[in-house]
């Protein structure tokens, strides 16, 4: 079975997490969700919040980093995020 693991983290936590499950799953492709630098703080989660919580409410979505992969080719798709104003 094929295996994607897709993994956005602002503060790292969820990439620790990620890595563990990619431990266990050495086969599996990673790919990191990522927005461009400076997009949010690096440091104030707040801040960061409203950011995203102003792109949820025009529907401004950010343009992805790295290119996706073709989803089409895997049998499971792990998507790893924080929780953001949950
Ligand atoms: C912008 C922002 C908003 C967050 N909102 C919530 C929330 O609404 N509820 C919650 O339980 N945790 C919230 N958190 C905490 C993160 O979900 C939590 O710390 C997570 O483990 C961080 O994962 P990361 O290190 O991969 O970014 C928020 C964190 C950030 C940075």
């Amino acid at each position: 079975m094929k295996i994607l693991i897709a993994t956005y983290s602002w503060s790292g936590r969820t990439a620790r997490l990620a890595d563990q499950i990619a431990d266990r799953l050495p086969d599996a492709d990673r790919y990191q969700i990522a927005v461009p630098d400076g997009t949010y703080s690096v440091t104030d989660m707040y801040a960061t919040s409203d950011q995203a919580t102003q792109q949820l409410k025009t529907g401004n979505y950010l343009a992805l980093v790295n290119p996706l992969p073709d989803l089409g080719r895997y049998d499971l798709i792990l998507v790893s995020s924080p929780v953001w104003s949950g």
